[in-house]
């Protein structure tokens, strides 16, 4: 069985390193015995050197190596942390610090190269039509990313394999409402991202992609998500700031 994959997205939280320190501490302990997930817990920048033991994400990357662009952060400097994830494409990035799809897909591509792996989140908002929305957002989130095309990225090369970037279905009325988007939905939007992967990168990427879902995720409803095979994960904002209620997701799996 392939392990699920939990991921916390902590934004902007919480206030000060104390807290962070313990509550990452207890999510660590509470999660030590688990198996069947793997659990990574994207931090504030400034918390990243200072917490181990779970594996690290970023909450967003800038997409050149190195030079002047104050305030932002580089993949090498993430990786340099030892920092193994980073979500690009945030509904929150998007709406606003105007991050658009064609911003999305250089941090992307240079997420790849730096061998950091992506969890690229997309989502329809209330009153959008789902199927163009996805479509629109993952063709061009992914635009000419394949091995020759990041070869030609100014950062280290790499082998783009399918499996080192994640897709989070995130429809935006589900984030932080506390409204989660059913089961029986959100299976049928991962059936409709895998077919968009299947378009783009043919049928045996489309199963080895890994699909998580986010939005309003709680140790009541974490469950019915994880026992389906088609949903490899879950993306949890809200919840993760709750050590108890993070460690019962993470358990469910
Ligand atoms: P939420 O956030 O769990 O608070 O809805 C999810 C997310 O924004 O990734």
């Amino acid at each position: 069985m392939t392990k699920k994959l939990i991921v916390a997205n902590w934004k902007m939280n919480p206030a000060n390193r104390k807290e962070a320190r313990r509550l990452f501490r207890a999510v660590k302990k509470g999660v030590k015995k688990t198996k069947n997930a793997e659990v990574v817990a994207c931090l504030p920048f400034v918390y990243l050197p200072m917490l181990k033991g779970l594996s690290l994400g970023a909450q967003d990357i800038f997409y050149e190596k190195q030079g002047a662009f104050t305030g932002e952060v580089s993949p090498l400097m993430l990786t340099d942390l030892e920092v193994k994830y980073v979500i690009v494409g945030h509904s929150e990035r998007r709406m606003y610090f105007g991050e658009t799809d064609e911003i999305i897909n250089k941090k992307i591509k240079a997420a790849l190269s730096a061998k950091l792996k992506p969890i690229f989140c997309v989502g329809e908002s209330i009153g959008e039509d789902k199927a163009i929305i996805l479509e629109k957002q993952i063709t061009k989130g992914l635009k000419s990313i394949s091995n020759a095309t990041l070869r030609g990225v100014r950062l280290a090369s790499s082998k783009f394999q399918i499996s080192n970037l994640i897709i989070a279905y995130e429809p935006v009325w589900a984030i932080g409402t506390g409204n989660n988007c059913s089961v029986d939905e959100t299976m049928s939007s991962m059936l409709l991202i895998r077919k968009i992967i299947s378009k783009l990168y043919g049928k045996k990427s489309a199963s080895a992609a890994k699909v998580i879902y986010g939005g309003s995720v709680d140790s009541e409803n974490a469950d019915s998500y994880l026992h389906e095979t088609g949903i490899d994960g879950l993306l949890v904002g809200v919840a993760s700031l709750d050590a108890e209620e993070f460690i019962k997701i993470v358990s469910s799996a």
